[in-house]
Parts: C-alpha cells; structure tokens; sequence
C-alpha cells in the first residue's frame, strides 16, 4: 500500500477511476474488521427504515458512506449520506434539509418508476429521475446513484451538493453550497458560496443579489467563462479548472498526502470553507487543512443589523452600536435597536441633546446619503451633530460619509483607518429608569486593550448572572413545591415567586376588600397594602375555568415565571374558600385607557412612542422568550399599565387559559374584546400570537390618534378607527389623524401609521411578528407600503 503516484492533468477521470479504486481498496482492507464486505446494488422494492436499527441505511461497498436515515433532534429523523466508517457519523449530504424531521415509522423504498420515495406522514420523493430505475448504489465516493437498465446513472447525489464537496465532486456554474444553520442544525443557514456563470467562486450572505456589493471571498477568476467548475482532487487539492482543462486556480496548496487520507470540504455554518482531513490509519478526529479566512468575522451577516463583530481569540463576537441594544437580550446574533428616543428633527436646534460615540477601525456597508470631505475627523463629528438627518457618520481620508441606518456587516478591522461616529440621544427612561447603557460617554476612543479588559468584565458578569438566575430559579423551585407555608405566614420576596395567601390575609391586606380601584373582564381589583407597606393591586377572578386546584397553580406558575420590565409582576395568589385572588404590583399611574382616553392631559408624541415600545418588548417576551409562550388574547387600553416611572407594562397576560371561554362582561362569545379580537376568532382558524399583533395594532392606532377604536359621537366615515387611517393614510392625509401641536414628526407619523396598517392586516400571515414589529418601530428595518387591509382574505 505505497504511496500512489502523484495527480496528473492529463486522464483526469482515470486517475479518478484508479484513486477511489485504491482509495476503496484501501478503506475495505482497514475497515474490513468492522465492515464485512458487501454487495451494495439495491434494487426496487429494498426499504429501510429507522425502526429496523439494522437496516435503516445502505452502506458503500467499504462501508465507509452510508445512505439513510440521520437521527435530528431528540426522535426525528432525516434523510442523507454521512461518513458511517468514522465515529462520530459526520453528515455530508441532506435531502430536503429544510423539510422537519420525519418520524421513526418512516421508510425509504427504492421503486423502478418512483425513484426514491419517502413514505412518513405523506410521501415525498427524494430522488425522482425522468426514468425508470433499474437498480441503485451506494458508491464508495460518498455518491448515491440510481441506474438505468444501460446502466447509465440517472441521479446522482454529487449533483445536488448541501455544503459538502467529496473527492470527485464538483460544483458548476449555477451551482451553489448553503451553510448549514449550526454545528447541530443542518438547514439551511445564512451564507452561500456559488460557482457564478462568470467563472467566479463567491461567498454571500443569503438573500443577497450576486452583487461585488456583499460578497466576502472571491477567487477572482471573473470572466474565465461558464466551463469553470470547483473540483476537489483525491490530495486534497481544492481547484478550479475550464472545460479545456487549464487550471486557473488552486485554493489549498498542492502536495497533500493521498493514501489513508479522506478529504472532504464543507462551506461551515459561520460562513467559511473549510477542508477537513482524516487520517485513516492514526484514527483521531477530523483536522483542518484549510480554511477560507481565519477571521471569522469576515462573513457579512455574522452578526445582526446595527451590531458589529469583534474577533475575540477567533472567536466571533457581536456587539451593538453604541445607543444600541439587542432585540433578544440572550441572544447576540440577533439585530440590534435603538435604546433611546430620536428626538424629533423640530427639537435640532438644541444640538446637546446628543452625544456623539465613536468606534474606531471598523469596516461597514456604505451605504450614504452624503460625502463631504472635510479636513478631519474633529469636523466630521461637528458635521454629523449639526445634521439632524445623520444619524451616523464615518471618516477615513478626509471623507466624511453620512451613513444611512440600518448599518449593515459592520465588524471592527484593525487595518481599517475608518471612524464611525455614531449619535447617541437621551437613554430611554422607560426601562424602570435604569438607563440602558451605562457608556456612551463623549468620544470615548475604544482600544484594543481597554476592549479586551471589557470583554472579559462581560464574561465575568454573565457568569455571574448565570449563577445567580440558577440560584433563584432553585429557591423559587424550594418555594413553589416545598415550602409554601400553609398558613401564609412569611413576607413576600419579590425576586422569587408568585406566594401562596389565605384568604383572611387577603382581607386584611385588602381592608376587607374595600377599595375598588377597578372593574374588568376577570372581576373586581381592589388596591391592598402589605404589612411591609408595599402597595398592591389584588384581583378577584369570576367564572375560572380551571377547576383544579392542581391546574389552577400551574397556570399561576406560568405566569409567575414570567419576568420582565414591561409586565405587571404577579406577586401572590389566593386559593382559600373558593375564592381565586391574584397579587399585583401596584401601578401608580393608572391605565393607558385613562391616560388616553380620560385624561385631561395630552399625551407627548415621545412618551407615546415610549409606551408603544414598551407594550412591544412585553409581547415579544410573552410571545417568544418566555419558557411557555403565553398569547395574551386581550390586549387593549385597559390591560396597558403605567407605573411610577411612566413605564408601560402589561397586565393580565396568561389569565386567558383560566377563564370560561363565554365570559360575559365586555366578553362576547369569544376571548377578547370586540374591536381588539383578530378576525380570525370569527373564522374559527388556529389562533396563534398574531391574534396579539392585531390587538397591538389597533392600539397603536388609538395611541397614534388618542382615541378610542370604535367613536359613534364622529362623522360616519371617521367612526371606525381602522377604516378611516386607512383612508387618510391612501389619501395622503395622515395630519388629519392628530391633534397638531404634540410634537409629531412627519416621518415617524407615517412609520407608526404604517406599522399599525400591517398589524391590523385581516390575513394572520401577512402580520408581522412582534420582533419585525419592533424593528419596524424603532426604524431599524424598512417598511413597505402596507396592502389594502382586507387583501388575501383567506376564504375559509
Ligand atoms: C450484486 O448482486 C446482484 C444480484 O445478486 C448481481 O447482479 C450484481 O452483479 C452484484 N454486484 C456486484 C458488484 O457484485
Ligand atoms: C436484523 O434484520 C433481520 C432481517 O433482515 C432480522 O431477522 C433480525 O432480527 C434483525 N436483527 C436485529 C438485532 O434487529
Ligand atoms: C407513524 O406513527 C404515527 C403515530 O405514532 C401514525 O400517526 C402514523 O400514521 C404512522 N405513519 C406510518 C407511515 O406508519
Ligand atoms: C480555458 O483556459 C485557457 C487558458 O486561459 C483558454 O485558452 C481556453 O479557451 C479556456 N477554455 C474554455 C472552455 O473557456
Ligand atoms: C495547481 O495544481 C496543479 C496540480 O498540482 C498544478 O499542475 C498547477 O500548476 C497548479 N496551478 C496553479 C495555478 O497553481
Ligand atoms: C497517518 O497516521 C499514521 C500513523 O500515525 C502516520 O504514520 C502517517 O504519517 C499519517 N499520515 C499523514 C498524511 O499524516
Ligand atoms: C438568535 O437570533 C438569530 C437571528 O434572529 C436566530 O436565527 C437564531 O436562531 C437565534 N438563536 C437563538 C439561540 O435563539
Ligand atoms: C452627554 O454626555 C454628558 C457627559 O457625559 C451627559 O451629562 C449627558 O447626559 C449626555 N447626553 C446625552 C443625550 O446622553
């Protein structure tokens, strides 16, 4: 078993021929121990199936690939080759990877006129040729073939590459490799590379147009023609060659060992490809020959919009622009938002209600809506400042770009020479007056050390905030299951869980139930004050639903592990005597309801749009970062609580699941109240969290307008609130929806008017999700024109 002789230009597919016969040669005799030799035609009628564990896949005649079903998640199952003979099984081809998992009872069978066809809850083709099949085969190369009765292959696999190229594979022009979403996740993810019709192999972000504009990696073989295919050779070489057989370039270096050595190349979920090796006879793991870039923030897309990405010890990491915070605080690929209010472009004669933040060596998207060229970076501040239109701007040789939002691919480059300034305004106060960044100082020049010091300090403080979430996440578990005391004795902690009351502690602290501060769906609210002088709001549920004690307390769990700045906090319950109580925290400032539609003040345009974002974030938490998602089902005015800091927070969220679905009161039949309730409650479709974004929307719309839903005391065409922003909003007239002199600004009128429009869309499909809503409102995102509200109905 010497080593072969080295790849030749000439008889290309010989050498290939003779190289996978020794290479099969070589795998059957290691692998011979493991594997007994096989005959690996199939033929129609074979099946396998994941529930025979011997047979749910077919193996090459080595055993070194195997086609069959891949175990994906906990108990589903997907159909793909992956490397059998090597430990752990590596997956180098998926058919339909973006399809969900397929259940355990699924099975796979091999017919002469069907191809390959799937049977799980339907049945799907996994390869469907033109013609019919004769037989086919697992090959020793990783490609499964299906044969004609000449024997001719009339599918292959190799022909329909994932993210991984094989020895003998190729990629042509058209052809493209999408990264998977994780090491874990094998759909599709968010970069591409394609072998352009140019003669160009180039790695994009996905949904991008081939454009230079948002590639990341090139091989700069443009204008070599539509033959130029990407091979990987059995050495290791990855190259890209004509249809003449001229190398134009080689991607890995030449001279990799050939025998006892596997290859395969793999374009990685973040976005680099990379060719990996194996060394058959020495075992061990996979190692990298080669990668595409070491910097693994290279990848445009990375990180999120208006985040960048810092190379941390190779390893990627994304953070906000100043003024900027992640849309899901967990997660730091997501987008980021504005943590502060724009004041209005009225307000720019007051140039301090700004500071400017910078961000030294970064590389961005361009995209400007101005160049002025200025003698330095000092001036271009200045510049900025004085425009109320820059939100950002950046300076590199004299030019100074006023950049658009969102900022795009943006990471920091140490080679890169460009400042970014970028304006912060007045931190939000809505988040229970804690101000959201504690940075932001003026021109504080980030460096590298500094970075590094502060990076680690992040580190330091997640673990700590790790610790500490799993020590009250235990002692709430200690209070919930073991410790309630049954007599109610014991003060309320407040970080910990909702705590158990009897009922005549409910009446003390209620002075038996004398105050009421309010009268709703669920029942009557009375204001409380504990022993320790905290102020509570306790409300007295009618007509629940929940029978159970057992029931009743889960709900109350759920809700109780709720916790979030722009939620009422449930402190307390009360089971005693048939009675259902509920403990809130006290709100100060009464309802949005009150404050909209009963108060004598007029609200500002800012903390309009501060309440809307707070309702915002609550929703989004209930509806996508909660452990149970929680749909509210009852979102209006009256459920919008205003604290003592003017923050918005949710009320009586989780409190549909507990109640009679024919609740009278301002209940019709349905959960919800008449205006709020989404069309499709009528309908009798599936009600998911857009029944919230309608009911979200139409009080966008009320808040926007100050006024209620449903006004008879207006003119005919006005009374419906939705019916006459629309016709303003077509007719151009959206002035006519405010009251002028509260410090509207034109643009941000029409963003929200906008917004509410999609929200209130009749098709659920067509909403946007609390996270785009967000976006949207904060004008990180564009939004296009929404449709006619009553488009797309669905006719069900
Ligand atoms: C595999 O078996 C089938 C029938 O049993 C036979 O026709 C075919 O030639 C065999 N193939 C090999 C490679 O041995
Ligand atoms: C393996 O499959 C055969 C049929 O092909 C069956 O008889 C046998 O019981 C199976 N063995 C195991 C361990 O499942
Ligand atoms: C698989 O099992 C599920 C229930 O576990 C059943 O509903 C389904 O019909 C089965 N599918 C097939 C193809 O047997
Ligand atoms: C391949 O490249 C060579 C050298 O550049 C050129 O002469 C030949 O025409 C090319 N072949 C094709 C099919 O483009
Ligand atoms: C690429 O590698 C091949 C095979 O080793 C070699 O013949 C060729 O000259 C190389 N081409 C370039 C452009 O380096
Ligand atoms: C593979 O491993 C064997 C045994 O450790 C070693 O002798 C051989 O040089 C290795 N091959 C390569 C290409 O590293
Ligand atoms: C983080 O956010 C990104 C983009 O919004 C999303 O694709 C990804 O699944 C999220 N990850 C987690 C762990 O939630
Ligand atoms: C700007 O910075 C000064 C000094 O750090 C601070 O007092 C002021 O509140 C900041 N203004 C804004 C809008 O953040």
């Amino acid at each position: 078993m010497g080593k072969r002789p080295k790849a030749n230009i000439s008889g290309i597919s010989l050498m290939a021929a003779v190289s996978l016969l020794l290479l099969s040669l070589n795998i059957a005799f290691l692998l011979q121990s493991v594997v007994s030799q096989r005959n690996s035609t199939i033929f129609p009628g074979s099946s396998i199936s994941p529930a025979t564990p011997n047979s749910s896949y077919w193996l090459s005649p080595s055993g070194i690939y195997a086609f069959g079903f891949i175990p994906r998640g906990s108990d589903g199952y997907s159909v793909g080759i992956f490397v059998a003979g090597i430990p752990p099984k590596t997956v180098v081809w998926m058919a339909n990877r973006d399809d969900p998992p397929v259940p355990a009872n699924s099975t796979l069978s091999l017919s002469a006129s069907g191809g390959l066809l799937l049977q799980s809850t339907q049945s799907k083709g996994i390869a469907i040729p033109g013609q019919t099949t004769v037989s086919a085969s697992m090959l020793d190369s990783g490609n499964f073939v299906l044969y004609n009765s000449q024997q001719n292959i009339i599918w292959q696999s190799f022909d329909r590459p994932t993210d991984t190229i094989l020895e003998g594979q190729h990629l042509s022009a058209g052809q493209e490799l999408y990264s998977g979403a994780s090491d874990k996740n094998p759909s599709t993810g968010i970069f591409r590379i394609k072998m352009q019709d140019d003669g160009n192999l180039v790695m994009y972000p996905i949904n991008t147009p081939d454009s230079a504009t948002y590639a990341y990696w090139a091989s700069n073989t443009g204008g070599k023609g539509n033959t130029v295919k990407l091979n990987l050779a059995d050495n290791g070489l990855l190259y890209l060659m004509n249809g003449t057989g001229q190398y134009l370039t080689n991607i890995t270096k030449e001279g990799h060992a050939v025998s006892n050595i596997l290859y395969r190349a793999r374009f990685d979920p973040d976005g680099i490809f990379r060719l990996y090796s194996y060394n058959i006879t020495k075992k061990g793991d996979w190692s990298t020959v080669y990668a595409s870039t070491n910097d693994r923030c290279n990848p445009k897309g990375v990180c999120g919009l208006n985040a960048f990405c810092i190379n941390n010890d190779q390893i990627p990491d994304c953070q906000c622009l100043p003024g900027f915070d992640f849309v899901r605080v967990d997660n730091k690929t997501s987008d980021c938002e504005r943590s502060f209010t724009a004041p209005s472009c009225k307000a720019a004669d007051k140039p301090s209600d700004y500071n400017i933040s910078v961000v030294n060596n970064i590389a961005l998207e361009d995209i400007s809506y101005a160049v002025v060229t200025l003698e330095n970076s000092d001036e271009c501040e200045k510049e900025c400042m004085q425009d109320c239109n820059c939100e950002a701007a950046t300076y590199e040789g004299r030019s100074c770009v006023k950049q658009r939002f969102p900022i795009r691919y943006s990471r920091r480059d140490l080679n890169s020479p460009k400042i970014l300034f970028v304006k912060v305004g007045q931190e939000v106060m809505s988040n229970a007056g804690e101000p959201v960044r504690p940075e932001g100082g003026r021109k504080e020049k980030i460096r590298v050390d500094v970075l590094v010091i502060s990076l680690a300090l992040t580190g330091l403080t997640a673990a700590a905030i790790i610790i500490c979430s799993i020590f009250f996440y235990n002692n709430r578990r200690v209070w919930l299951y073991k410790t309630v005391p049954a007599d109610g004795s014991g003060r309320i902690i407040d970080d910990v869980a909702p705590r158990l009351f009897t009922y005549d502690e409910m009446a003390e602290i209620t002075g038996d139930f004398h105050e009421e501060i309010g009268r709703g769906a669920f029942g009557v609210v009375y204001k409380g004050t504990m022993q320790n002088g905290q102020e509570v709001a306790v409300k007295r549920l009618d007509g629940v639903s929940v029978d159970g004690e057992r029931e009743f307390q889960n709900e109350i769990k759920t809700i109780g592990r709720t916790h979030h700045r722009n939620l009422v906090r449930l402190l307390g319950f009360s089971l005693d005597r048939s009675n259902r109580l509920l403990v809130y925290e006290y709100m100060s400032n009464g309802s949005l309801a009150n404050l909209l539609f009963a108060s004598e003040k007029v609200l500002f345009w800012e903390d309009k749009m501060r309440i809307v974002r707070n309702v915002a974030r609550g929703l989004l938490y209930l509806h996508e970062e909660c452990e149970t998602q929680i749909i509210h089902c009852d979102i209006k005015p009256a459920n919008i609580l205003i604290d003592e800091n003017r923050c918005a927070k949710i009320s009586d969220f989780g409190l549909s699941k507990l109640l009679k679905p024919n609740q009278t009161n301002t209940f019709t039949n349905i959960r919800g109240t008449r205006g709020y309730v989404a069309p499709e409650w009528h309908k009798n479709l599936p009600v998911t969290t857009k029944v919230d974004v309608y009911s979200f929307g139409v009080v966008l719309l009320e808040i926007i307008c100050s006024r209620r839903n449903m006004d008879q005391s207006l003119p005919e065409e006005e009374i419906i609130l939705e019916q006459w922003v629309y016709d303003c909003f077509q007719a151009g007239e959206l002035q006519r929806l405010i009251v002028e002199g509260d410090g509207v600004e034109r643009r941000q009128l029409e963003r929200m008017v906008k917004v509410a429009i999609w929200c209130t869309l009749e098709e659920p499909s067509l909403r946007p999700n609390m996270r785009k809503v967000l976006l949207m409102l904060e004008g990180t995102v564009e939004i296009s024109d929404p449709p006619s509200p009553t488009s797309f109905i669905s006719c069900i």
